[in-house]
């Protein structure tokens, strides 16, 4: 119920209103999001790898309706490679791209300009020596991404896929994508989807994940574990080693300000470990979705707001 409610606010323009301009809301983000620019991103990259992570840099923005905010979205991209190349940092930087930031909503030509989009970052990141992950934002977009996944691998083939547990379509993706030299995220999932598309309850979704899991460890593809649940963190661990892959064969990811000492742990222990950094002034949606994924946040924040926090 509150994590649908939630879920509803991120996606209306009042509560983001109400939200935004609530002067205490910036310390509770904060806690998510590192900071606004290229500087903030590329120091929590130097920040992270001296602790032996790496990350994955999420320039904040989705949803575009304008060319333009789509094409300020790529050279805010072009400039965050640049910089984590100047600085020596691109072997453990690589960035996430939402295709709904760079166009696949326009109303005209939507998926052509995103694919456009996204193949300049993907020159980008190539330039610089690292590579690009998209994001998989609700299921009505899966197959419009997934599509200009298989595109984009024409000249870039180590782009990345995000999968996303909860759907019930994702087991036959894995398989789809447990090739040889493709990258693939595994998540449980963010959005509220319906029954029709996806699995309800937690245990269902965990099965789910689980399921894929052992379809990607044991293919040919360069599995990425998306979680801070521990019971995944260690199953992820067992069908690793049972698969026989190589700690360099496959990592764990988490988000930026989650589970902080258990990322440092893992890293410790000699697992690959990516942090998803976001930033920039777009914050709102993502927020949204990190209060919805655990409802003491919620209770976290409202005390932030109220001064209690
Ligand atoms: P689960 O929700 O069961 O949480 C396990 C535990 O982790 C919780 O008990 C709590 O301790 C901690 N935790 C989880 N979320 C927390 C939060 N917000 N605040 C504080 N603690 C929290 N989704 C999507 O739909 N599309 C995408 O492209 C991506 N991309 C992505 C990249 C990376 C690197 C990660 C880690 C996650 C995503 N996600 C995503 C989000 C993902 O789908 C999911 O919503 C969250 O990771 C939470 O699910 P967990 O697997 O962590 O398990």
């Amino acid at each position: 119920m509150l994590r649908s409610a939630l879920l509803a606010a991120a996606r209306s323009a009042t509560v983001r209103r109400v939200v935004e301009a609530n002067p205490l809301t910036g310390s509770v983000v904060a806690r998510y999001v590192p900071g606004t620019t290229t500087r903030d991103a590329v120091e929590a990259t130097r920040v992270l790898a001296a602790r032996g992570m790496r990350t994955t840099l999420d320039h904040l923005g989705e949803d575009t309706r304008e060319p333009e905010q789509a094409a300020a979205t790529v050279t805010a991209y072009r400039a965050v490679l640049g910089s984590l190349a100047d600085a020596g940092l691109a072997d453990r930087a690589e960035v996430s791209v939402k295709l709904s930031a760079v166009g696949q909503f326009l109303p005209k030509d939507g998926e052509k300009i995103a694919l456009e989009n996204a193949q300049l970052i993907c020159e980008a990141a190539a330039a610089a020596g690292t590579t690009v992950t998209l994001d998989m934002e609700d299921h009505t977009t899966t197959d419009s991404t997934l599509g200009i996944l298989r595109d984009l691998r024409v000249d870039f083939p180590s782009t990345g896929a995000v999968l996303q547990a909860y759907l019930r379509r994702t087991e036959q993706d894995c398989r789809d994508l447990a090739s040889a030299g493709s990258r693939v995220r595994l998540c449980k999932g963010a959005y509220a989807e319906p029954e029709s598309v996806a699995f309800q309850g937690r245990g269902e979704v965990d099965r789910s994940y689980v399921r894929c899991l052992r379809i990607l460890l044991q293919g040919e593809g360069y599995p990425m574990v998306a979680t801070h649940d521990p019971r995944m963190v260690r199953i992820a661990a067992d069908l690793a080693s049972r698969a026989r892959r190589d700690p360099a064969a496959w990592e764990y990811q988490m988000l930026y300000g989650i589970r902080p000492l258990e990322q440092e742990r893992l890293a410790a222990e000699g697992h690959r470990l990516r942090v998803y950094v976001a930033y920039g002034d777009e914050w709102y949606g993502y927020f949204m979705r990190r209060l919805a994924e655990r409802p003491a946040n919620l209770a976290f924040f409202a005390r932030s707001l109220l001064g209690r926090g």
